[in-house]
């Protein structure tokens, strides 16, 4: 699984993302150290609170369905550009993976990498 790959698999939940509020949609996908892909998108609420993120929807499908090893999240979204993961999704992968690699998408379509710890050090851990 390339990184250019692992993007477009994220562009495909994007398609899924339920954002009438925001208009801002946003797709992940979650690779597994088997191999195993799991997606996700945004899903806002009217009570904005409630909204989950593209980042956690994939972590917390993984999870559940007994997956806890990961290497890699592609993240994309309809604003363009690199989409940074916020800070209570880097809080999440934090828990399960602080060796996640972080793939975005710049201006030129290219993907760059992210090394979680780099971005998010001295997370909160009990
Ligand atoms: N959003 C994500 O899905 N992931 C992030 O890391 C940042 C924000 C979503 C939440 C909301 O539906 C929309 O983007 C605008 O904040």
């Amino acid at each position: 699984m390339t990184d250019k790959e692992l993007l477009e698999i994220a562009d495909k939940a994007m398609e899924n993302a339920y954002a009438p509020y925001s208009k801002f949609k946003v797709g992940a996908a979650l690779l597994c150290s088997d191999g195993t892909v799991f997606t996700g998108c945004n899903i806002e609420n009217a009570s904005f609170g409630a909204t989950n993120c593209a980042e956690r929807t994939a972590i917390f499908k993984a999870v559940s369905e007994g997956y806890r090893d990961f290497e890699a999240i592609a993240i994309v979204s309809s604003g363009g550009g690199e989409t940074y993961p916020c800070g209570i999704c880097r809080q999440v992968m934090g828990e399960f993976a602080p060796k996640l690699r972080i793939i975005l998408r710049n201006e030129n379509g290219e993907p760059t990498e992210y090394n979680f710890m780099d971005i998010m050090p001295k997370f909160f851990s009990l």
